[in-house]
């Protein structure tokens, strides 16, 4: 039986819609306005255009977007200065410092300089802490994309193995959180695990996020398991450049029960959880 695709793109547009709408009522009821900004450091082309394509969604749900570009030389009190103005803005709810930072940064250092309330990535270790111990929370958004994706496929997820391939700060260990928090029985998988196939095999949840193109291949897949593919890859077929994730998609959807595409699955959903966190900081810090 082929898999059902998981259509990120559709389901980020309702979350999107939902967010417009909340957005218009604080508006309307309170006269404010949700601000996000967003903190480029250097020149990646990949990262202008994920910072691009946030401002584009931030100005579309009507919030305000503000976009700071700093030179990759940037100097770290430089960058601290200007996210302490940020942090004291009372006009921006959320700020978002795009990783990847140039190497001379201390990049956990400027992460934790943000304020936690206005931490919409959910990077900052209060942040982290609350949610490894299951408190409120700023929550990771592709992680949480993830979870939204999960929960829309399953409805409750208590007691299903999970699954999660990559142990980043970033996704893989919040998703595992998060799978945790709502009742699954968890393995985080890694470059040292042991019998990776066998231990893939097991998992009725499997969540691939390593940035490996195509590393995980369809046998792997328990009959019936649902597949989400965190992994964003450029590679290159003949002339052309191609995205793939990092599952072999041909292969996984002939044995999973559902699987998210790449393009058009977790991608579209980590923008649409940006802006409900944004929303969600805004309404926490006006009570
Ligand atoms: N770089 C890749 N993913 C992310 C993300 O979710 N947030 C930030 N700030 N940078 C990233």
């Amino acid at each position: 039986m082929a898999a059902t695709i998981i259509d990120g793109k559709a389901f980020a547009a309702t979350v999107r819609e939902k967010v417009a709408g909340h957005v218009a009522r604080l508006e309307a009821d309170h006269g404010i306005t949700p601000g996000l900004a967003v903190v480029l450091v250097g020149e990646d082309p990949a990262s202008q255009v994920y910072v691009r394509s946030k401002g584009k969604m931030t100005r579309e749900v009507g919030m305000k977007s503000v976009e700071h570009k700093l030179p990759a030389t940037v100097e770290q009190q430089a960058l601290l200065e200007l996210i302490d103005r940020l942090n004291n803005d009372p006009e921006i709810h959320g700020i978002l410092v795009q990783l990847p930072l140039p190497d001379h940064l201390d990049e956990q250092r400027v992460v934790n300089s943000v304020s936690p309330a206005k931490d919409v990535d959910g990077f900052h270790i209060s942040n982290v802490g609350l949610l490894g111990t299951g408190q409120k929370s700023m929550v990771p958004c592709t992680p949480l994309g993830c979870l939204m994706m999960l929960r829309e496929q399953h409805g409750d997820l208590s007691g299903m193995n999970a699954v999660v391939i990559g142990r980043s700060n970033i996704v893989g260990k919040p998703m595992a959180q998060l799978l945790l928090g709502d009742s699954c029985t968890v393995t985080i998988a890694h470059s040292r695990t042991r019998d990776l196939p066998d231990v893939v095999r097991r998992a009725d949840i499997v969540v691939a996020a390593v940035g490996r193109p195509e590393m995980v291949p369809g046998d792997w897949i328990k009959e019936g398991a649902t597949v989400i593919d965190v992994g964003i890859n450029r590679i290159e077929v003949g002339e052309k450049t191609k995205l793939v994730g990092d599952v072999d998609f041909e292969s996984a959807s002939q044995r999973a029960g559902a699987i998210t595409p790449v393009p058009g699955g977790v991608g579209p959903m980590t923008i649409a959880c940006l802006l409900a966190n944004t929303v969600t900081a805004c309404c926490r810090a006006n009570g």
